[in-house]
Parts: C-alpha cells; structure tokens; sequence
C-alpha cells in the first residue's frame, strides 16, 4: 500500500527519491483533489515517499511529466529555472519545480514571501539557491532584473553596472534574459479529471476497501460508520497525512495489518467561529489551519488572537509546505511528538479536544496530562478526535510561542515552548500562568509547579529570577540525556523564559502605558526572532570580447547542456535506466560494530525469504577482495560500523531488504579507536608524517613579542548528494563481458582497479558508462567502485542483471564524508600584528582505511599558509587510523580545515594585539611574487586585488562602522562582519593525475559528437566542453552533442575532481577539434563560402577521417616528500569574501546578511557555470562551518543519517544580499582561454561567515567583560554561538 514512489515503476522517472522519510523535497508531486459538498478543487505539494497511495483514490497526481515536456511543451516555470541556470546536477530540480507549480496554481502571481514557504521543504546540495529564488521571482509580478531594485544597484539600471572595467570588456550583470521568457499561461494548465470529479461524487456514499496481502486499507464516509470501525480495529491507526506513522513503519518496521482513513469525513473538516473561539477538524491539515487563522486573525481585535498569532508564528517555520499541506491537526496533536511544536501552544492556550466514539462524545482538555498520555487524560482505544477548540485569548492574556532548531525553517526543534500568563485586570499580578516545553524529553512537558508558585506574584525582575530556578528545578535534563546538547537545551529553557517576561513587559506597556514602563533598550533587542529577507543576488562579470563572432559561444553564460531536461525530469540517472530483463535487486548487511571479529554468518533465515535469490559474502569473490586498501566484503573482521559484510540479491528491493533484516552475524568485539585523540594516544597512523618547513622555526619564536598556543576541532562533513550512491551491472553474457552504470566521478577506478581485479576478467571486457550523475563533491570518488564491485560479484554468481540503490540513511552510514580535523599551533608575533613564526601540527580522522587520507593530509599541510608569507614556518602533519567509516575526499580536499585552522589563530592573533583582523590579514599577506612555503613561485598580485576590490564591493569599513554602531545599541542581538583572503591551490600534485583525452566524431550530416573522460556532475562540464568544440570547429553549439561518458570511448580517464575537469578536458576537446579543422583546412579553404554541411560531404568524399581523439599530456608539477620542496601545483585560484551576520545572543540562532565574493576566476568559460560553482560552493561551505554536524554514539556508530538529524542550508540560510564579482582583466595562460578551475575554491570563502559569527560573539563577550582570547569550533551551531556568549543564564544553568 505504500508508498507512491514505488509507484513510479509505471516508469515516471522525473520524481526524485532522496530521502525517503519527507526531508528533502526531490519527490514532490502536486495532489489535485475535488470537495463534492463545496465543489471545490484543492492543490498542494506532497512528498511521494510519504505518500499511502490508497489514500489518492479519486485524487489526480501531478508529477513533473505532467507540467511540461520537451516533447509536449515545457512549462514556463521549467524554462526559466533551466534559463536562469537553476540547476546544476538537477537531482533537485523537478521537486522545485513541482513546488513551485502547486503555488502557481493557487496564486497566480504569488508575493515572495510564499515563494520562499513554498521552497522550505526542498533542498539543493548544488546551486546555493539564488539562481532558484531569481526565477521564481519572475512569477511574482515584482521587477524581473536581478532583483537588487531598491538597493541602487540594479542590474536594469545599466549604466551602474555595465561599466566598463579599467582596461578590457564591459562588466556585465546578471545571468539571464527575462525578456526571453515565455508569459504564463493559466489556460494551459490541465484541468482536474471531470471523470474524478464523478468519480468523488459518486463514491461520497461508498466505503472504500483495498486489500493487499498483508494490509487493509478502510475508507469510510461518514461518522458512524468511521466511529464502528474504531471500535471493531482500536488498534488501527487513523491515517490522514501518514508523516508520523509512515515514519514509524520506515524507520521501526512497525506493521499495521489495518488502516483507517478517515478523511472523506465531513465533521472531520470543520472550521467554525464560535462566541469564544475557533473549531477545527481534526484532519484539516497544517498548511489549511495556517490559512484559516491568517484570514481569521485580521479579522478579530487583537486581544482575542493571541494564541492564534502564537501558532501562526509555529506554523510559519514547522516543517516545510509539503509536509504542512499533508499533516493534520489531529494526527499532530495525537503523535505528540515531544518536539512538536503546536501541542505546548494549544495546552496553554486551554485547547479542547471533541472525541466521539460509538458509546457517545466527550470533551477533554488538551494538557500536559493529555500530552503525557495519562490514562484518564487521554483518548480511549476507541475514541478518536472530532475536532479541537482553540479558545480566544482575554485581554489580559499573554501568550507566546518559542521554538529553536538547528535550522530556522524545515527542522525540528532542538527545544520548543508555549508560554501564557493571564493577569488579575489591569495589574501585573499574576492569575493564572502555564508553561509547556518540548525537546526536553521524550514528551512535552510542563513546568506546573514553577507556575503554581509563582501566582499572586508581579510580573518583576525578582518573579524572573525566581521564575528561572524554579523552572531549572523542576525540568529535568539528565546529563546524559539521549539528543546531548543538555546544557544548551537547559539555557533555552530560561532564555525563552527571558524572552517572554520581556514580551509581556512590552505588552503590558503598549496596554497601559502610563501604569507600566517602557522596556529598556537593552532589552528590547531580545524581542523578536529573525525575519528572513527575501535573498538578493549580484553577479557581475566581464563580457566577452565586442569583436567576437555572436556564434561562438565561449565565455557567454550558456545555460547547463541538461538544464531543460533536468526541468522536465527527463534527465536520466543511473536509477532511472530502465529495468532490464530478469534483474535481480541487491541490499547489504552491513556491520554493526566499529571492531570485532566476524565469528560466524548465517544465510539461512534470509534464503527463506520469499524472492531471496542468494546471499553473496567475501567466499564468492572469484579474485581480489577489493584492494589492498579496502575489501569489497568484510573477511574475519570488521573495521567500522557501516562497512558491508554481505549482500542479499532478490526479484524485489523489498525482498532483498526483508532479506537482510533475517542475516544473523555473530562477532567478538575488539577495542576500537575512534577519535583523532584516541589515535594519538596509540600511536595509529596511516603512512609518514607529512612535513614542511621554511626559515628558522627558533628564531622566529625569538624575535616575537608574544607567543600563543592553542588547538582547534573541526568537524567533518556528509557530502549528502541528492543522488544516493547507484549501479546497475548487466553481464552480456559473452567473454564475462559486462555493462556497468554507475554513478561515479571515476569511470576506471571502477573498471580497472575494482571490477577487473575482483572477478578475474580483463578490463577491456568491463564497460562504464556514467551518463550524469546526482550530485558528488567528492564522495563519488572511490566509494561506488565498492559499491559496482559488491553488485559485480552478486552479477558474478547469479548470472543475472544486479540492481543496487542505496537508501540515503545507508549512503551516510557506509560512506564516510570530509575529514575531521584537530590542530595544534604555536604562533609568534609582534606587537603591531607581523607574525614571526608558527608551528603548526594538524591531524585528520581518516577512518578505517587509506582512501584518499594520504594525499588529503598531504594537501593539509601544502595548503597552510594559505595567503600568508610567514617567514618561519613549520607543519607536520598526521593522518589518524580510526575505526570510523573512510573518509575521503571532498570538494576542497582538505584545504577547508586546514585555512579555517589558519584565520583561527589569525583571529586569535588579532584579539591578543588589540588591532582589528583585517588588519592582521593584511599585514601578513602574501605581496607579488613570492615563494610558497614549498618553494613554488607564486604570483600575488591577484591576491591584494581581490582583497582590495572586496573591501570596496563590500563598502568593508563603513559597514563595520554601522556594525560596531548597532551593537553598542542591542544587548542582546549583535552584528559581526569579517573580509577572508584566499588562495587556493587548483588540481593534483603529479602530472599523470592531469592527463585527459577526447574522441570527437563528426557525421556526414554535420553533426559532432563530443566524448572526454570527464564525468558531469552538475558543474557544467558537458556544456563548457560543447562551446569549446563549437568554437574551434567553428559551428553552431546546436550542432554538438555530448552523450556519456564511457570507459569505452576514452579509456584511462582520470577522476573527475580537484577543479581542473573542464581545464584538462577541455585542453583534450580543443586538440581533437582542432586535429579535425586541420584536415578540413584543405576543403574548406577551395571552397570558402561554403557551407559546413558541404564541406563534411565533401570530407567524406575526398576519404578524409572525420573523427580524431585529443589529448592533454597534462600540467607538469613534482612535489618532493623528502626535501618538502617542488611545484605542488599548477597554478593558484584567488579571492575574497565579506560576510555580515546578525545573532541572537538568548538562542544562539544567526543570520546571514550579506556576502560579498570577489574570485579571481580570469578568462571564464561560461560565467554562468563558473558562478554557480561559486555560490553552490560558498553555501556548502556556510554549511560546513556553521550548521552540519555529524554525530556518533560513543561505540563509533553514526546517528546523523538522514536530513531529520544532519542539516545542510536551506532557502533560509543563504545571505539576504549575495553578491559575486569575477575579477575583471585576468588571465591565466597554462589553461585553455585563459580560464581557472573553481569549481572548489568557494568552499572555503564560507569560512567568512564564521567569522563575522565570531565577530559578534566577540562583541558579545567584551560587552559582558569576557576580555581575553577565546577558541570557537566548527561547525559554529546555533549550541556553540549561544554557549558562547555567556550571560547570568549560562550561569544560572551550572549553578541549578
Ligand atoms: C519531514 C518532517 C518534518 C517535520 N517537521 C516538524 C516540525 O518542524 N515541527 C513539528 O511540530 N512537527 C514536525 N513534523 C511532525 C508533523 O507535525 C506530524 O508528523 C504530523 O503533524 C502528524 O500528522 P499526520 O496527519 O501526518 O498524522 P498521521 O501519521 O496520519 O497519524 C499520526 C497518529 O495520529 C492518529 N490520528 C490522526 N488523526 C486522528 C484523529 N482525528 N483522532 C485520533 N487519532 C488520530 C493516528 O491514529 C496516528 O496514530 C515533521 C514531520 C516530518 C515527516
Ligand atoms: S524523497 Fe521524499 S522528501 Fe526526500
Ligand atoms: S541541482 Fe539541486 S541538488 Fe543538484
């Protein structure tokens, strides 16, 4: 009966599977439903994996098949979010369409506002979610530039921002034509089923019953009948928006054999206004509850609304628009869910639940007792909920609604609170008071007592006082209580209490103001939480040259080869292939321990399993077990949690995972190491130390004034493609030849060094075809290999096609993620900020294998210093061998640690002289040409560019004036702002890792077919290679075609990684094209008005090859270990960035304002993709560094799988004002036109972000007199930042 994904084998593919358990939005469809009684027709978004498909008789689905095609037409929305470079790897990108289009079709012209609502729900890992926001705007009827109207700075007003650059082209804003666009519409559009519309109409009076094997699914229409079944089923749930009990059955494998499903009942949808407040139905839904009380609250005096504009607040940030549109009340209030977050709102507010049962009605007050399911305060088996009275609020009243999570919209609570006092009229002496808390516990909670006691008293500083100790008294939080973070939760627990004794204060004041006085304006900065502005975006960029051909489409924004495809869901995965005859679905046992021996393994249970075809463990390994790094199947031990031991392969994926849930595996736990403290301790390392040195280390410390130590932690990071891993092998049945689909950034480690070596055959028998791939950062570089070998062996042994897709929470657990970092320096200085010496010893997590840790570590300690000249310098660096799953690499590799550990003490050196961090930066930075610390040349002048042009972009100085300004007049939220430099290293440390190669084919009819070996992964790499091609054959782009890439046609490619893919690929494109125009020269110059079609056929004629491969020897660098000398690189990608943020020092919750990048990309390519690079990877970073944090339980197994607990940005979390600027005049001759790889650098220019977070927390402590250095870690969550920015609270938190 669940769930509608599954349904998709009716082979609509543009419906993304992410997540599984309604977290990331990549399955949204639009459920269009008709209301016989009001005649009505209803849209709104779904999760399809959440989604009973039982519960969608007579109900249309619209998938994005449905909303336009390229062989139909394709909608506006998809060709604007193509057009407005909206996608990159285009996992995402049907989900924000289907969002997208259900708002459309309840607002035509939607405000902003529910624009960014409508998106809450949907994650994209890629683009940073500018380009999406821009192309939504154009549907608001507001401007259609790039939205910087207002801020006089609008791309539509030419002349400020079309200038012209010192001594080259004219500087361009904005990526996209809005005249281009087509006009919406609305008569278009499908119109609801008329045949559904009978069909509801006809079957308003039948009960629906489905039957499957093991489930039945009841749909009754009315009451009575609805009350009968729960008498005759009381076990059964009441299914109406599944997000709760579809989570249960997923993630706890709970089995109902009945449902029922009650939402064709008209009582059950009731919305009235009554004397004294409002009723609803219990199965209206949140998204409808939010819409009644928003129309409802304008309507009535303030005084009766207040616990309505209370939940509004709730209803605003809880979950995201899909989830909202799906989820009842009732089924809210009835899961209380200890983090939900209406249920302490409706208790204090003396809500009322109406049951009905067969035996009658009852009404029961929705409290704590009900909310801790006491017996005689809850529903009885029987009894299900009717509808709910939430009372109007009295005048005297005050109610307040508080929630904090890790992310401001789109996630749980960390703890949520609903807070009401009522005074005795007109005084401030307390009548009655309620406080409810969730997050605390396994329910929500109330401080009853704390209440209790504090009745009768005024509302003053002294109540508040002893409001907090009393309230610390009575919730518990033990220290260890499951979800951690318990000081934190603690602290909230009193700032919300702060919070509302200051909203009351307000209130009381705008009451009577004559009686009561003003809040101070110290505190009136605690009141308010963050309101989201809608994100503003610049890019600006230098146009192509005036002179150039308008055909030749290099260094033009072009938009993504897939964009309109991945629109229109057409674009094919690797899951997406269709299935193949006789294929057989795989899923893995993986261990449950970080250490152990394997003592035995028993198949038997799981070969009962109806559809179990085999278990495939290490004995059917026909030859290599993997590498020597790492096995494919675990063999007489377990090194992490996570790592497989054996597959089950049957005819279903369910199967294969009821397959799995029977393995029985018996171990004996060995002790595991798990920490990068734990590693030093027992001296565990993969290879040698890693060291460079320059200058004399001694010395240096000697001629410093000062001298300071100190360490810092930085946390790993999940990479969280949308795409889960992927493979689809398919022997050929011939020579043990073999088709392998996979989703991979490197075709031939998959082929060559895992397939190949582990079943015995030839490489020339092994076929890799990647097509494109979801999303990979570097996680997609090793890892699949693992996962093609495990199917490739399973294909081995069955003889049969082997389908594999993991689940997101298995990708998380298996494949480890960037490397956790701890480093310890010793830094030097003078007294006017010039730092003398620094010794530096940074250390990685690298798990329980190699991987790529050696090289990570190598990049590390290269990438240190990065753009500072420290004259004395030393770094040793160390790769720890733990028991945690393998990390590996990720987009930055390695230089995202090492650079933020570098503006730490750089920071800390700043505090310690007193002068300000830009200047410290500055003073230090690398100047002209200058030696790196391994003695490679290095031209700076770019460097001092950037920062010089950021400074003035970002209007640095004034704004850190506005800055210093607004904090000395808010207590309690503050400002920070921090300019970062960058230099970043492009591409590998040996030659051979760049070489490239090309196959370029020209038909008879004119048409090209480009092939390289590099894999598109959402970077635009495809799309850069055909305007190369188009450029150097001197055709139209139309007339190039890229279709996969393939071991087949480019063999030995090298991974698709370290910035430089499009660079050495596109070297190799450029020589293949060019060998072809070379032997056209001949035709083409006897006939020169001829045309290209005419030229080929007469290529074809004369028997000149019209196909030729290209190849690119690659760039020449050595790097000597020994001496810690050599060219590491090949050249150096610079930048710049200004970041402004706003936090709340009482919840630790921040903003980010604005961000200013100036990257020295030089000659691009297509602005367009470079700048998407730019943003995607600067948000990623913001993530990183201020938001992901992967947590593991002390035995070394990972409890962040999955978008509910591991949080990466979302619409919300991006800058207010995000401005990009290509330094104009810049070039880079070792590249093709000129052009720079950046594909990574922006990662790290996130680190801005935390440190203008540190500027603030340090504006904090100095006002609070914490004078002093201080360390901050990273991530710098919403936990860290308020912990940070001590206060009595804090305080009282230890003492209490
Ligand atoms: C991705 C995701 C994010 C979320 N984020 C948030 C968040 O930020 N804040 C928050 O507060 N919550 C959040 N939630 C939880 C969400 O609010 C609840 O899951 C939801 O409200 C439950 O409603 P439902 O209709 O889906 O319940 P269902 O799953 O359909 O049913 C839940 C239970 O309620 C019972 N029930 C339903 N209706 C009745 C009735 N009329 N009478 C008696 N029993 C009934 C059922 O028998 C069942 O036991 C999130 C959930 C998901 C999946
Ligand atoms: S797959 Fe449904 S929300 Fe992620
Ligand atoms: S484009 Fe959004 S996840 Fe890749």
């Amino acid at each position: 009966l669940f769930s509608l994904t599954a349904a998709f084998a009716v082979r609509l593919s543009g419906t993304k599977y992410g997540c599984g358990i309604g977290g990331c939005g990549a399955c949204t469809v639009m459920i269009s439903t008709y209301e016989p009684t009001s005649k009505k027709i209803m849209h709104y978004p779904a999760n399809s994996c959440l989604l009973p498909i039982c519960s969608l008789h007579s109900s249309a689905v619209t998938t994005v098949e449905g909303v336009g095609s390229t062989k139909t037409r394709v909608h506006p929305i998809q060709e604007r979010l193509a057009k407005c470079h909206g996608s990159q790897c285009g996992f995402c990108t049907p989900g924000m369409v289907m969002s997208m289009y259900a708002l459309l079709r309840n607002h035509p012209e939607p405000s902003m506002e529910q624009i960014t609502a409508a998106l809450d729900g949907n994650l994209c890992r890629c683009t940073g979610y500018r380009p999406i926001i821009d192309t939504y705007k154009s549907f608001t009827g507001e401007t259609a530039c790039c939205q910087l109207r207002g801020t006089g700075q609008c791309c539509l007003d030419k002349e400020d921002v079309c200038s012209s650059s010192d001594k080259g082209n004219q500087m361009h804003s904005g990526l996209c034509n809005p005249e281009e666009f087509q006009p919406v519409d609305p008569t278009q559009e499908f119109i609801f089923p008329p045949e559904l519309m009978r069909m509801a109409q006809e079957q308003q009076k039948r009960t629906l019953v489905f039957r499957g094997e093991r489930t039945t699914w009841i749909s009754p229409t009315n009451l009575r009948e609805l009350l009968e079944l729960k008498a005759m089923y009381p076990k059964a749930p009441l299914i109406v928006g599944n997000t709760s009990v579809g989570l249960e059955m997923k993630r706890d494998g709970v089995h109902h054999p009945v449902f029922i499903h009650p939402t064709r009942i008209p009582d059950l949808h009731v919305v009235s206004n009554t004397n004294n407040g409002l009723v609803i139905g219990a199965a209206c839904s949140l998204a409808q509850l939010r819409d009644i009380l928003m129309k409802v609250v304008p309507e009535l005096p303030e005084e009766k609304t207040k616990i309505f504009r209370a939940l509004l607040q709730q209803l605003k940030t809880l979950a995201g628009e899909q989830i909202r549109s799906l989820a009842s009340l009732g089924g809210h209030i009835v899961s209380r869910g200890s983090t939900w977050d209406l249920n302490p709102v409706l208790a204090v507010g003396n809500s009322v639940l109406s049951l009905a049962s067969k035996d009658g009605t009852r009404q029961i007050p929705l409290n704590d007792q009900f909310l801790a399911g006491y017996e005689n305060a809850d529903l009885k088996p029987k009894e299900i909920i009717v509808s709910v009275f939430i009372p109007y609020s009295k005048k005297d009243d005050f109610v307040s609604a508080f929630r904090q999570a890790e992310r401001r919209r789109n996630a749980v609570s960390v703890v949520n609170s609903g807070m009401r006092v009522l005074f005795k009229p007109n005084t401030d002496i307390i009548m009655d008071m309620n406080i409810l808390y969730g997050g605390t516990g396994p329910i929500t909670v109330s401080a009853r007592k704390s209440c209790q006691r504090l009745i009768g008293r005024q509302w003053n500083e002294q109540m508040l006082d002893e409001a907090c100790k009393l309230v610390l008294g009575e919730i518990s939080l033990s220290p260890s209580a499951p979800g951690g973070k318990v000081e934190y939760r603690r602290t909230l627990l009193v700032s919300f209490l702060f919070k509302f004794y200051l909203e009351v204060l307000y209130g009381l004041n705008k009451m009577v103001s004559a009686k009561f006085p003003d809040l101070s304006k110290k505190n009136l900065s605690a009141l308010g939480a963050f309101h989201s502005e809608v994100p503003q975006g610049m890019q600006t960029y230098q146009d192509v040259d005036p002179v150039q051909p308008p055909q030749d489409p290099v260094g033009r924004p072009i938009m993504h080869q897939s964009g309109v495809k991945h629109a229109t869901g057409e674009a094919v995965y690797c899951n997406d292939i269709r299935a193949v005859d006789e294929e057989l679905f795989l899923a893995v046992v993986t261990s449950s321990r970080a250490h152990a021996k394997i003592v035995t393994i028993d198949v038997s249970e799981a070969l009962k399993v109806p559809g179990v075809v085999d278990v495939v463990t290490a004995e059917d390994v026909p030859g290599k077990n993997g590498t020597d790094d790492e096995q494919a199947y675990a063999k007489d031990e377990v090194i992490c949690v996570g790592q497989i031991v054996c597959a089950v392969v049957a005819e279903s994926a369910v199967q294969a995972k009821q397959g799995v849930e029977k393995m029985k595996i018996e171990y004996e736990d060995l002790e595991p190491i798990l920490t990068i403290e734990d590693a030093i301790k027992h001296n565990s390392y993969f290879g040698k130390e890693k060291k460079i040195e320059q200058g004399n280390i001694e010395e240096g410390f000697k001629s410093a004034d000062e001298i300071i130590e100190g360490e810092i932690h930085i946390g790993g990071q999940e990479h969280f493609y949308l795409e889960t891993n992927s493979v689809l092998v398919v022997p050929r049945g011939e020579d043990n030849e073999m088709d392998v689909h996979v989703s991979t950034q490197d075709a031939a480690r998959v082929q060559v060094i895992q397939i190949s070596s582990t079943l015995n055959v030839q490489s020339s028998k092994i076929m890799c075809h990647t097509k494109r791939v979801g999303g990979a950062f570097g996680g997609k570089i090793t890892k699949p290999a693992i996962f093609a070998v495990v199917a490739a062996v399973a294909a081995n042994k069955t003889g049969r096609p082997i389908r594999f897709t993991l689940e997101r929470d298995e990708d998380m657990l298996i494949t480890g993620g960037r490397h956790p970092f701890f480093g310890k320096y010793k830094v030097g200085f003078t007294n006017d900020g010039r730092i003398t010496a620094a010794d530096i010893e940074p250390y990685i997590n690298a798990g329980c294998t190699l991987d790529d840790s050696e090289m990570v570590i190598e990049y590390v300690v290269l990438k240190t210093d990065n753009a500072y000249k420290i004259p004395n310098l030393r770094i040793r660096g160390r790769a720890c061998k733990t028991n945690l799953p393998s990390n590996t690499a990720f987009r930055g590799f390695g230089f995202p640690q090492s650079g933020l550990f570098t503006e730490s003490w750089i920071t800390t050196v700043a505090t310690q002289t007193g002068l300000p961090q830009e200047k410290i930066r500055e003073i230090n930075m690398y100047k002209e040409v200058n030696l790196t610390p391994f003695k490679e040349e290095l031209d700076a002048t770019n460097l001092v560019k950037c920062w010089k042009e950021c400074m003035e972009k970002s209007e640095y100085y004034s704004r850190k004036t506005a800055v210093e300004e607004f904090n000395k007049q808010n207590y309690w939220k503050k400002k920070g702002i921090a300019i970062i430099p960058m230099k970043f290293s492009v591409g590998f440390n040996a030659t051979q890792y760049h070489q490239a190669a090309a196959l370029v084919h020209i038909y008879t009819d004119g048409s090209v077919l480009v092939t390289h070996g590099g894999i598109e992964l959402g970077q635009g790499i495809h799309t850069k290679m055909l305007q190369i091609a188009s450029r150097e054959l001197k055709v139209p782009l139309s007339y190039v075609h890229f279709c996969e890439t393939s071991t087949i046609t480019v063999p030995n490619a090298i991974v698709t990684a370290g910035s430089i893919g499009s660079d050495v690929n596109g070297k190799a494109v450029q020589n293949a094209c060019q060998i072809l125009r070379k032997r056209l020269e001949p035709i083409i110059n006897k006939n020169p008005e001829g045309k290209w079609e005419d030229w080929i056929t007469e290529a074809y004629d004369q028997s000149v090859s019209l196909s030729a491969t290209g190849y690119f020897r690659g760039y020449m660098v050595n790097m000597n270990w020994d001496t810690g000398e050599g060219q590491a690189f090949p050249y150096f990608v610079f930048g710049a960035a200004c970041s402004e943020v706003e936090i709340d020092c009482l919840t630790g919750d921040h903003k980010n304002i604005r961000t200013d990048i100036v990257m020295d990309a030089c000659f691009s390519i297509n602005p367009a993709v470079d700048i998407g690079q730019i943003e995607g990877a600067f948000v990623q970073g913001v993530g990183l560094y201020t938001m992901e944090e992967i947590k593991f339980s002390p035995e070394g197994e990972q409890y962040t799988l999955g978008p509910d607990t591991y949080k990466i940005p979302a619409v919300c979390d991006i800058p207010e004002q995000f401005r990009v600027y290509l330094l104009p005049n810049s070039r880079n001759p070792i590249a093709i036109y000129s052009a720079k790889g950046i594909g990574e650098a922006g990662l790290f220019l996130g680190c801005s972000v935390f440190f203008a977070i540190w500027d603030a927390v340090a504006a904090v402590r100095k006002e609070r007199g914490l004078t002093g250095t201080f360390t901050l870690n990273s991530p710098l969550t919403i936990e860290r930042i308020r912990m940070a920015c001590a206060d009595n609270f804090t305080e009282m938190v230890m003492v209490f």
